[in-house]
């Protein structure tokens, strides 16, 4: 396949930045995205020029470091892939590709297609744990019966992997997808009840603080989410608000 890819180009957060053309030749339907990406890199370093930087650690669709839209969508035409999980079979031969970093306030570019994601990690730090006394007396958690389906939906909030896909598709860049994820997988289990008040009302604090915007239930978070994490806990994340609001 023959392709021309339009990369945003920023040196470091000050710089202006701008959308370069990069023409590429000979690229496989099989590579991945990222490989594909890795040979232009290549090219680039063969001419002497800067590679474009770029996030990624696993490749397989679970750290959630490979986030940038590739043709306006949180990545790419697919559903319910991260970027590393693209492959170029999706592109046809001819294609011109965007590829861009997100953009949010509270993501602010660091160079190319990286951006700083440590306001999700100032969320998580803010409530996204439960104590466990580990001085020998620990209860052994199958010990506690938890309710199937109860147990189900924890398992499936706690699949969010932070790529902040639900914030970058959000016409207000709103973090409650992931937030609500975050909250829920504990909310739903005997084990996070310790902290259940304060953990969501500090974790919603430090969102407000960051810079994301409000949600206005538009519901693109949920479409571009690569692991499908559900509205249902936005839903749930704020009746766990309200009633830490009375109680606190
Ligand atoms: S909720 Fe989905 S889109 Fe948002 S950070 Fe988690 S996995 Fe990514
Ligand atoms: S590199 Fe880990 S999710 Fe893509």
């Amino acid at each position: 396949m023959n392709l021309t890819l339009k990369i945003w180009r920023q040196k470091d957060a000050n710089d202006k930045g701008k959308i370069v053309d990069y023409p590429m030749s000979d690229v496989s339907p099989d590579m991945s995205f990222l490989e594909m990406l890795d040979v232009l890199n290549q090219e680039l370093i063969d001419k002497n020029e800067e590679p474009i930087a770029f996030d990624h650690d696993c490749r397989e669709g679970i750290c959630g470091m490979c986030s940038m839209y590739v043709n306006g969508r949180a990545h790419g035409p697919d559903s319910m892939v991260t970027v590393c999980q693209l492959h170029m079979r999706s592109f046809n031969d001819g294609d011109t590709i965007f590829i861009e970093p997100w953009r949010a306030t509270a993501f602010p570019v660091i160079k190319d297609l990286i951006v700083d994601r440590s306001a999700f990690d100032r969320i998580q730090h803010a409530g996204g744990f439960i104590s466990v006394n580990t001085s020998g007396n620990t209860q052994d958690a199958n010990a506690i019966p938890i309710e199937k389906h109860n147990a189900d939906m924890a398992f499936d909030a706690a699949t969010c992997i932070g790529c902040g896909a639900c914030v970058a598709s959000c016409k207000n860049s709103s973090a409650m997808l992931f937030v609500s994820a975050k909250v829920s997988q504990f909310a739903l289990l005997p084990q996070g009840q310790v902290e259940a008040t304060d953990r969501v009302l500090n974790m919603v604090k430090q969102m407000d603080e960051e810079g994301f915007g409000n949600c206005t239930n538009t519901g693109a978070c949920e479409v571009e989410c690569p692991k499908g994490i559900s509205l249902e806990n936005i839903a749930r994340m704020n009746r766990e608000y309200l009633a830490a609001s009375f109680k606190g």
